[in-house]
């Protein structure tokens, strides 16, 4: 094993690895991010909807990231999600190698960095990934060790879909629509989980955990432990988004830029990493299903405005082009406008 060791093999690395070192100009620049306080956060318990809505709608537009508490998933069963995911990283390394892939098409893996057979320079992650519905389905695929991971990410993934369909539904209504466009639009809704695990880092400012993406699907739901890490692109500037406890993080993906004819933004994010503690997400990812056809509502096309940005597509279609990219390309999306205008680029490299 060359690049594609884990890095939670248990013995902390007391120097940065070259294949880790970012040339300067990608550098993360930590001293000039901002401390970001106001990511909007929403009670999801507010008796007022439209209120939530109007809420929801601005920070779709203006962020398309906020955080939600009162989001009625039980705080026991958000720490034993947690509990698990850090004693899966704990487990010996020889345990965990059994279930190591670098093909992003296994439905079950566990890899590091984010696509190590695409990129050049790796990333500070190890990460475990799973197909989480139909349950049934994939379930008997996932690991036993520690015991109780079946029952718990099982249930854990369950509440993560209801309360990402009623994300969804807020969403429509924000968009001026029925609650139920993007159900409908979205069909037999896929959904995946991230569990990520950012190791200690001997030297922050040369790497990162994740470089700044956004993300494929079509809603993301985060849960983070308490140790700040993700940071927003907002207004061409890097802001740190500060954990709020018991909060989840929300945030558009290319599909809901999409349906929502680019009103909305999947905006590029990033994870960076610290050497004083590690760190742990876990991402719910809402996808579309293999029957829709993503496509935006005619009422969205707006006058004068020049309809329809993209044209429609499937999302296996575009999850190939997604992967076939290193991460720190350009947006994806790009790829499927209808009339490519100036701000087509295959590259974000151009820009640097
Ligand atoms: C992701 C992601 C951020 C984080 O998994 O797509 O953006 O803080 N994660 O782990
Ligand atoms: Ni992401």
């Amino acid at each position: 094993m060359t690049h594609e060791t884990l890095l939670s093999r248990g013995i902390p690395f007391s120097s940065l690895p070259d294949s880790y070192v970012r040339p300067p100009s990608e550098r993360p620049r930590l001293s000039e991010v901002l401390p970001f306080r106001a990511i909007p956060i929403i009670d999801l318990a507010s008796p007022d909807r439209s209120d939530v809505v109007r809420q929801v709608r601005h920070a779709c537009a203006s962020y398309g990231f906020f955080q939600i508490v009162n989001h009625g998933m039980p705080g026991a069963l958000v720490e034993n999600m947690l509990r698990i995911a850090r004693n899966f990283f704990r487990l010996p390394i020889e345990e965990k190698m059994k279930l190591y892939s670098d093909d992003p098409s296994k439905k079950l893996r566990l890899s590091t960095s984010f696509n190590v057979k695409k990129e050049t320079v790796n990333n500070w992650r190890d990460y475990l990934r799973l197909h989480c519905h139909p349950l049934e389905e994939f379930i008997h695929e996932w690991p036993t060790n520690p015991p109780d991971f079946r029952d718990v990410v099982g249930e854990y993934s369950k509440e993560a879909r209801e309360l990402a369909q009623r994300v969804m539904e807020l969403i429509s209504l924000s968009l001026g629509l029925g609650e139920d466009y993007l159900r409908r639009r979205l069909g037999s809704q896929a959904q995946h989980m991230a569990i990520n695990y950012y190791p200690v880092c001997p030297e922050p400012e040369l790497t990162y955990g994740l470089p700044g993406h956004t993300d494929p699907n079509a809603l993301t739901i985060l849960l983070q432990d308490g140790i700040a890490g993700l940071q927003v692109m907002i207004d061409q500037q890097w802001l740190a988004v500060d954990p709020v406890p018991g909060a989840f993080v929300v945030n558009i993906g290319d599909q809901i830029q999409a349906l929502s004819n680019a009103r909305y933004r999947s905006v590029w994010h990033r994870a960076v990493v610290n050497s004083k503690q590690e760190r742990m997400s876990i991402a719910t990812f809402m996808c579309p299903g293999s029957d829709a056809m993503i496509e935006a509502a005619e009422e969205l096309a707006g006058e004068g405005e020049g309809g329809l940005v993209y044209r429609s597509f499937t999302y296996d279609e575009y999850y190939k082009q997604f992967w076939s990219r290193s991460l720190d390309d350009d947006h994806c999306l790009e790829f499927f406008k209808r009339r490519p205008n100036s701000t087509w680029r295959l590259n974000r490299g151009n820009l640097a």
